[in-house]
Formats: structure tokens, sequence, C-alpha cells
């Protein structure tokens, strides 16, 4: 299997080193812009190998898509990262000429391949990219879900002093402050989390990872990469694997929840096909509204870029 990853930066470069180190895939491309940066990382990399015995060979690229031919699967993290004050839709100028062109690349050498997007802001970098390649909604997707379903994950596991192996979550909506942890679908070893913690200790939970990104920028100076590119390298290893995983997922909604013509997060089952089922949850009007509160926040920078007319 071949992967590619696109911007060798904080993200890009750690989802290349977890896809390695965990033999995710026999060949790595990490390519990026910066003149000898992506073959510096891959070169880093390469070299962990023989320290934590595994096989799978790193490469890096400037921007010589030649070398990312016939990639299997391709994980887009190029462009700026938040930095202090700025939110993710802040980014959306800069990052949609970046997301667009390295799209309009990948796919000319790579017409098969699987898109996992990461540019910020998250939903909207989806869309600009499927709206670019013009392939089946089902084969480019975007990560947030499963990195934010992570902090919640792991802040619960903090709280109740247990393995974070045991803590399940489902969380909807798009990679902002809108985004929907669901406590009722929330479960540690089957037990339901409402069981186990107060409301208001709970509350306070979900509103940490609903500002999670937010957190850790304030405490980088920049945002976050080993959550984030573990996050990205696990949705890889379902796809490569056809392990059918479900996670939420940022994907083309097309009547789903009520919704059509967005990218927003929803659980999905994710395979060799990419997504290979959305699954509808039973949400209550509760839910429900929350949901469609962060719907209406992405559609609002959706037709930002829209109204940007890059994309013909
Ligand atoms: P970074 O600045 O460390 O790396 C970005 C890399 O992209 C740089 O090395 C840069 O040279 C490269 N790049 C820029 N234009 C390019 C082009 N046209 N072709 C190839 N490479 C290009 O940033 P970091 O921290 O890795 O973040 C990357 C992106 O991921 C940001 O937009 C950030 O907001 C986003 N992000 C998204 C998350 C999510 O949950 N979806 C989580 C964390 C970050
Ligand atoms: C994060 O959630 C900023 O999207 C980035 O860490």
């Amino acid at each position: 299997m071949k992967v590619t990853v696109v911007g060798a930066g904080n993200v890009g470069a750690t989802c290349a080193d977890v896809l390695a180190q965990r033999e995710i895939a026999n060949e790595i491309v990490l390519l990026d812009i910066k003149e000898g940066f992506a073959e510096g990382k891959a070169l880093d990399i390469w070299q962990t190998s023989p320290i934590n015995i595994y096989d799978s060979r790193t490469i890096g690229s400037t921007n010589d898509y030649s070398k990312t031919a016939n990639s299997d699967v391709v994980v887009i993290t190029s462009g700026l990262p938040r930095k202090p004050g700025m939110s993710r839709d802040d980014l959306i100028a800069t990052n949609a000429g970046i997301v667009k062109s390295v799209t309009e690349s990948v796919m000319r050498y790579s017409p098969n391949a699987i898109l996992i997007i990461v540019s910020n802001p998250l939903d909207v970098m989806t869309y600009c990219s499927y709206l670019t390649a013009k392939v089946d909604s089902k084969k480019i997707f975007g990560m947030a879900g499963v990195l934010d379903t992570a902090r919640y994950r792991a802040f619960l596991a903090t709280e109740l002093n247990v393995s974070p192996k045991d803590i399940q979550a489902v969380l909807m909506g798009g990679h902002g402050d809108t985004m929907v942890p669901l406590p009722r679908y929330t479960t540690v070893a089957g037990i339901p989390v409402t069981e186990l913690i107060e409301k208001n200790k709970l509350d306070a939970i979900i509103e940490r990872a609903k500002f999670g990104g937010g957190e850790m920028v304030k405490l980088l100076g920049t945002s976050a990469w080993y959550a984030p590119g573990a996050a990205a390298a696990q949705m890889v290893e379902a796809v490569v694997r056809d392990q059918r995983r479900i996670f939420p997922v940022c994907a083309w909604l097309e009547g789903e929840y009520g919704l059509s013509n967005i990218y927003l997060g929803v659980p999905v089952i994710l395979g060799k096909n990419g997504i290979e089922k959305i699954i509808e949850l039973d949400l209550t009007d509760e839910e429900k509204a929350l949901l469609y509160e962060s719907a209406d926040a992405v559609k609002g920078v959706m037709n930002v870029l829209d109204n940007m007319n890059l994309i013909v």
C-alpha cells in the first residue's frame, strides 16, 4: 500500500511517523513545498526504523508529485495552522488556495486515491477538495471527529481515573466550537457515562472538549500535532486494512439527518472504499437542534468559499 502525506509540517510529519512505526503502509511519501523539508523529515523518520524495528519506507519530495503516483490514500495537511487569537475559519482564504492546488496535483497522479483532508477550516477545506477533485464524495472526507472524540475521551479518562481504552463516544457536527459531543452515546466499558459522573462535571468536560483545539493553541502558540497526526493515521489504517471501523468523520451529506450539500461530522463506517456507510442515529430534538446550529455555522463558511469563486 502507498500513502502520501502532503504537508511535512507538525501534523503531516507526525502522521507519516505513525504510519511508518505501525507499518500501516509499506511506502509513505511525504511532500512539502518548502525546499528539502519533506526530504529531511522523511529521512529522519526512516532512520528510526532500525531502532523501532519496522520496514515501512518513508521518502520525501519537494513538490514533485510524480513521486506520489498511484497512492492508495492521500492525507492533505498543507496549510497554515492557527495562531493565538485566530479561529479555524480565519484560515480560509490562504488554505483554500493551497488545498485546491494540492488536490489538483494529487488527482493528476493518483486519480483513484482516497483523500483525507486535515487542513483547516476542516469542513470547508474538505468541501474545497471535493469541489476540485470532482469524484465520488465517499472517497473524500475530513479528519476532525477522531481527534475531537479523543480529546473528550482523554478528559473523561482523567476525571474517572480509568483507561481511555474503555471509553467510547460519538461526537457530531463541524470541527469548531459548535461541535456536538453526545453524552447519551458515551459509554465506559458499556456503562453509560451519565451513571459514573455528575452532570455538572460532564458538562464541564464537554465544554473543554469543544474548545480543545483553542486550549492547545494557547499553550503551544500553534495548533496541536501529536493527536491530530495520530488521528489521521488511524483513519488511513481503517481504509488500507479495510477495518470497517466506526468513526466520526467529516462526510458529504445528501439527506442524512435532514441535511444536504454540506460536509459535516457524522458517524460512518470506514473501509477500503472510504466511507462505506453513514450511520444515522435517532437524535433527540435537543441533539438535533445542536447539530443544526453547527451545520449553520459550517454552511456560513462554505458560503464564504463559494463567494470566493475559486473553483469553477
Ligand atoms: P505546519 O505549518 O507545521 O505545516 C504545514 C505545512 O504545509 C508546512 O510545512 C508548509 O510548508 C506546507 N505547505 C504549505 N503550502 C503547501 C503546498 N502548496 N504544498 C505542499 N505543502 C505546503 O502546520 P500543521 O500544524 O502541520 O497544521 C497543518 C494544517 O492542519 C493547518 O491548517 C491546521 O490548522 C490543520 N489542523 C487540523 C486539525 C484537524 O483536526 N482537522 C488538527 C490540527 C491541525
Ligand atoms: C485542533 O483542533 C486547531 O483544528 C486544530 O487542534
